[in-house]
């Protein structure tokens, strides 16, 4: 040991080799075996739930065919915080905005989502290049043909305020810069501080920035702290619904909780859109597959035509299917029934695709089913009011399950994190696929043998509960 130390010279006046004298007395010997034993209790404390949990997962026997039980706390119980926490207070040397005398207007460009982050991003650009900014406007052409202004949407009056002190925000451009010439920026994604900073060019020769889209995305590495503070205050803070989508968003919360106690929200990603854009046609008949190809045919948009399905489903980029849901559930040791809330539009073939979930969860709900016709009356033909209905009740959930990645899965993931690390399983697709084949080659028997595989692959992505 004394020689093994002086392999380390540097250390010789550290604090080890005040632990650690040269010579072995019995009064060393003793601290030896102390530390040792603690040590030892330490390790056996720290990785004895490993080794627990490790227990609990070992398959019994591959003839099984119940799903082992997770305690419950496993399965709807918060992940560990690692003690990370929301930090969005500015720091002690952020200054109050001074209210400058140019403007951006922005045009926010996709669905809810990709809308939200976008403004939560010019939020911050207005920030970075000293402008005023103008209450965006909402996307009315894209896909979703919604004609929403950000008042239906948004609490306008709270997003205005809340931000005060960082940008200043108005309803509209003063009646003077209504009609003066524009500096029209598609700004180029990802970019920096620095691009924007140089950007405040513009101000010589224009008192007015039109964003043609939002969703170039700032970088998220090297920013100040307080520009990335702002940026999660405008999104988690200032970007609250309008009153009346909030108001019957918690109250749908609340009819779900009264009915079953606790909820998984799923985002069920099976809509014709998202299948034809990613080229996704396991478990579809010919007739399915060749209106999802025509439709990607037919929008030009969309660049890539010739998808392998079956190369598409092994690389993990398709959505699970309702029967890949149902499955993965049940391995993972949800019960029959689970109250399960779909947040998505609608479900490709409807009923007879969601009959392959149902029939394991019979307690699967919609927001058509938990509300009124009437309470959505207000709601339909605004696709992105309808979104915001999902959102909340999504970020309220006990689980949230996205079946797919996306825009709305992360902001939804990222919020829940931010309210406390609520507990979100995001799928291994790539690595359920496998099991999946295998099941249906025959080679692997539902139960407990795939119960164990499905856990194994998600053991990382919420087995780490308190
Ligand atoms: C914005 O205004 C502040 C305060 O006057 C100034 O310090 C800063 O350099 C300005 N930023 C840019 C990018 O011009
Ligand atoms: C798609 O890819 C799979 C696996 O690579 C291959 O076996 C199959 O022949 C391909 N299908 C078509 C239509 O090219």
């Amino acid at each position: 040991m004394v020689n093994k130390r002086g392999n380390y010279p540097h250390s010789r006046n550290s604090l080890a080799t005040k632990l650690f004298p040269r010579k072995l007395t019995l009064y060393s010997i003793t601290v030896y075996a102390i530390l040792l034993f603690a040590f030892s209790i330490f390790i056996f404390i720290f990785y004895g739930k490993d080794i627990f949990q490790h227990e609990q997962m070992k398959p019994l026997s591959s003839e099984g065919s119940q799903s082992q039980q997770l305690p419950d706390s496993k399965l709807w119980g918060a992940p560990h915080h690692y003690g990370l926490r929301p930090c969005v207070k500015p720091t002690a040397k952020y200054k109050a905005t001074q209210g400058w005398d140019r403007y951006m207007t922005v045009r926010s460009n996709g669905g809810l989502n990709q809308m939200r982050t976008g403004i939560s991003d010019m939020v911050a650009v207005a920030r970075i290049m000293n402008a005023t900014l103008v209450i965006p406007q909402l996307d009315k052409r894209s896909f979703w043909q919604d004609s929403s202004t950000f008042s239906d949407v948004f609490d306008e009056l709270h997003f205005t305020t809340s931000l005060q002190g960082d940008v200043r925000i108005v309803k509209e451009l003063p009646k003077e810069l209504e009609h003066v010439p524009r500096a029209r920026k598609h700004f180029t994604s990802w970019s920096g501080m620095s691009y924007y900073e140089e950007l405040t060019h513009l101000w010589k020769d224009y008192q007015v920035v039109h964003v043609v889209k939002s969703d170039s995305r700032l970088a998220n590495n090297d920013l100040p702290v307080d520009i990335q503070r702002l940026r999660c205050r405008a999104l988690y803070y200032a970007l609250r619904f309008s009153p009346s989508i909030d108001n019957l968003g918690k109250k749908l919360v609340e009819r779900l909780r009264s009915r079953g106690g606790r909820y998984i929200a799923l985002h069920l990603r099976y809509e014709k859109d998202m299948l034809s854009f990613t080229g996704c046609t396991h478990g579809l008949t010919d007739v399915e597959s060749e209106e999802l190809r025509i439709m990607r045919e037919n929008t030009n948009h969309w660049k890539m035509k010739k998808i392998n399905s079956t190369e598409q489903r092994k690389g993990g980029f398709c959505p699970l299917t309702p029967e890949e849901v149902g499955i993965f559930l049940q391995a993972l040791g949800y019960p029959p029934s689970t109250l399960i809330y779909i947040a998505a539009g609608e479900i490709y073939g409807g009923h007879i695709h969601l009959l392959d979930l149902t029939s394991r969860f019979p307690n699967v709900v919609f927001k058509e089913t938990v509300a009124s016709q009437d309470e959505l009356k207000a709601f339909s033909n605004h696709a992105s009011q309808t979104a915001a209905l999902d959102y909340i009740i999504s970020v309220e959930s006990d689980v949230f399950i996205p079946s797919y990645s996306g825009n709305m899965a992360r902001a939804v993931e990222g919020h829940r994190r931010f309210l406390g690390h609520r507990k979100t399983i995001t799928p291994d697709r790539k690595g359920l696929v496998e099991v999946f084949d295998k099941m249906e080659a025959g080679q692997l028997e539902e139960g407990t043998l795939v119960s164990y595989l499905v856990m194994q692959l998600h053991k990382n992505r919420f087995l780490d509960v308190l």
